[in-house]
């Protein structure tokens, strides 16, 4: 086959050459460049060395850090220093500070202390961007910006004094008229009605554990993520002026924040940081068979939805650790391969591991690099070098190429948002999604997360063969009737329960359950409870009176059937609605519609991939075990197929084709003996 050769992959590492002594820096670019890095990020947190006091500006250890950098024929991405205030801004001008809901400012000794609303800090923030992207702007050796780093990581709600009152200006501009405002958060209950602006923030501490009115809390999230765009555009605005041919980025995937909007109004693409251990402090929690560190494929498909082809600014490179918490173990010889072509095979073109050299002072001295403090030779060291080697030939063929899926996962930020605080829908999404994923993965059939949004059009959605969206409890007609056209023209489409009861403000319809999707399913619901306290765990049966019995999890929509062309594909088998619909399915134009009353659970989607007799792409060529991922990059010319083995145990493949590794030139065929942790990527 022949392979076209795309843009570069990059390969690189973040650097602090302020942390450590000069006479080193010359070493560690050598040594980077032997391990076959091409790139590095430096600077994003070191504004006291820009700035050491207000309006002076200095640039003579940057200048000699990125000189030297590009000396070696190292490429330079610049962050912008703006999450970490330095001490004599934020005493100086103390309104910059975050402020908690309960009221405490929060201080400096940490990051991220800062608000996005004070206009002294954006005015700070715009002066030290523009100073150094007037003086690096046209620097040979600089290719590109981080703005900020990992906006909304730490802390995700903001409430000093400039917030509040930027939230009431947002709130004005949107809704115009007190009137519409009240109407919008539902203000007749409870006597919350507004008679000024002035008596409108956003949420403060309330009585019976500080529950604020949801219309209003899910503007504040709406009212966030659009303060952090405006905050991150200053920036991007900047350094589009004063440093038109180097790109803009920014890293981190975080809550309050519609990273979709960030990434198509104001950077070039989308970054993210993978550290997949965090799966097993944040997913795995209580599961019988957690996938770990391969959940972070799902987190990548999120990533892929804002860029289909992103950076990874940050990749896991050792054991991670704060001093007090996130305390990983260290990633098994092979793991850290295993971890780099994860985040290549879902779509990063450009993958830089955080650090080259572990700190020796503050918080993250447990959160470590490539090097150790002693920066002796040793395997991880060792190991980028072998993914250095490989990528310098095979990164050309694969960058620019698009990961492939014909099944979705659909999300959308209303629901997300909304979802954090209603708990009647909120936590389901995050099971939902993940059984959804662990189902697929069982099978080896690739999937992408789409995000639906008001720009989101037919076009997005037609490439794939099913659309699976688990609990759009926020469903407007509008967004229905784009499903609708999708199901037409030959679209599957699945719901889960709570779908389509709330309109955009959060207000539920007072039209029959599931509400703007009703035509769609074909069904309403009869009733509905949710599987918790004293009810007992609530089961499904699939087909006829023999068939499987699954969970039907955490809640329970009891269906009745309004259209003939609805099938009943499984129904309740405990509880007072045994017999009753519990799964139906609705032939609509050329496609059809699913409405599965619970929670999804891995063994129910199972079922549904069953009967839509959905199969892994590579099922004419490939057979892999379960624990083996396949995830398919692809152009016009070529198709590679990533296998990446989770288990620490060799993997029994059959590959029925004459293939050949990109990684290694080894042609391959028939039983092929995958090693634990081992990957391979065929064409
Ligand atoms: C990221 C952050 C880095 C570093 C790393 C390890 O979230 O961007 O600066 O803190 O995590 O904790």
């Amino acid at each position: 086959m022949n392979i076209p050769a795309t843009t570069e992959f990059e390969l690189g590492v973040c650097y602090y050459p302020e942390h450590w002594p000069e006479e080193l820096w010359a070493d560690d670019y050598r040594r980077m460049v032997e391990t076959g890095f091409t790139i590095i990020r430096i600077a994003e947190f070191a504004w006291s060395f820009f700035e050491p006091e207000e309006g002076v500006f200095q640039f003579d250890l940057f200048d000699r850090a990125i000189g030297l950098a590009h000396s070696y024929g190292l490429k330079v991405i610049l962050g912008t220093p703006t999450a970490t205030p330095p001490a004599w801004l934020t005493e100086r001008y103390p309104e910059v500070l975050n402020v908690t809901y309960d009221g405490v400012t929060l201080q400096h000794g940490m990051r991220r202390h800062y608000n996005y609303s004070s206009p002294k800090y954006r005015e700070l923030c715009a002066r030290i961007t523009a100073q150094l992207a007037q003086h690096y702007g046209t620097h040979p050796g600089v290719v590109g910006w981080q703005i900020d780093n990992e906006l909304n990581c730490e802390i995700n709600v903001f409430y000093s004094e400039s917030d509040h009152l930027a939230f009431r200006e947002w709130v004005q501009a949107k809704y115009g008229t007190l009137e519409k405002l009240n109407e919008a958060w539902g203000t007749v209950f409870w006597n919350q009605t507004y008679n000024s602006w002035s008596q409108v923030f956003l949420p403060r501490p309330t009585p019976s554990f500080n529950q604020p009115n949801p219309h209003q809390a899910l503007d504040e999230k709406r009212f966030i993520s659009d303060n952090t765009i405006s905050f991150a555009r200053i920036q991007a605005d900047i350094i589009r002026r004063l440093a038109p041919s180097q790109w803009v980025t920014t890293n981190g995937l975080f809550g309050h924040l519609d990273s979709h909007e960030l990434t198509d109004e104001h950077l070039d693409f989308f970054s993210y940081d993978s550290y997949p251990q965090f799966s097993s402090i944040y997913y795995d929690a209580g599961e019988a068979d957690p996938l770990q560190d391969r959940n972070w494929s799902l987190s990548l498909s999120v990533v892929r939805s804002v860029s289909p082809n992103f950076c990874i600014m940050e990749q896991q490179s050792g054991p991670g650790g704060w001093v007090n918490r996130m305390d990983m173990p260290s990633p098994k010889p092979g793991q850290m391969r295993l971890w780099t072509y994860q985040s290549i095979a879902h779509g990063a073109d450009k993958l830089l591991y955080f650090r080259w050299r572990t700190a020796t002072v503050g918080n993250e001295i447990y959160w470590h690099g490539l090097n150790d403090y002693h920066n002796q030779p040793n395997r991880r060291v060792r190991e980028a070098a072998r993914i250095g080697r490989e990528l310098a030939e095979a990164g050309k063929h694969i960058a620019g190429t698009r990961s492939q899926a014909d099944i979705a996962i659909l999300r959308d930020y209303d629901n997300e948002w909304d979802g954090e605080y209603d708990v009647w829908y909120g936590p389901f999404m995050w099971q939902s999604n993940k059984e959804w994923f662990k189902a697929l993965q069982k099978r080896h059939i690739p999937n992408d997360v789409i995000y639906m949004r008001s720009k989101t059009t037919l076009e997005d959605l037609i490439p794939y063969q099913v659309l699976v969206y688990p609990h759009p409890a926020i469903l407007s007609d509008e967004t229905a009737s784009l499903l609708d056209q999708y199901v037409q023209q030959g679209g599957k489409l699945i719901f889960g329960c709570r779908t389509g009861y709330k309109d955009t403000r959060g207000h539920c319809y007072m039209r029959p359950f599931p509400g703007a999707a009703k035509d769609l399913c074909g069904i309403t619901v009869e009733e509905f409870t949710m599987v918790k306290g004293t009810r007992l765990p609530t089961s499904i049966r699939w087909g006829n009176a023999s068939g499987t019995l699954t969970g039907a999890d955490a809640f329970n929509d009891v269906l009745q059937v309004e259209a003939a062309t609805v099938e009943v594909m499984g129904t309740y088998a405990s509880d007072y609605y045994a017999g009753k619909p519990a799964v139906t399915r609705n032939r609509r134009g050329k496609g059809e519609v699913w409405y599965y009353g619970a929670v999804f659970n891995a063994e129910a989607a199972l079922q549904i991939i069953d009967s839509l007799s959905l199969e892994s792409p590579a099922a004419d060529w490939l057979e892999l075990p379960g624990e083996v991922e396949l995830q398919i990059r692809k152009n016009e010319n070529a198709s590679y197929a990533f296998l990446l083995n989770y288990s620490e145990e060799p993997a029994a493949l059959q590959i029925r084709h004459r293939k050949t590794d990109l990684l290694t030139g080894e042609a391959i065929s028939g039983s092929y003996s995958l090693e634990g942790f081992g990957v391979l990527v065929l064409y």
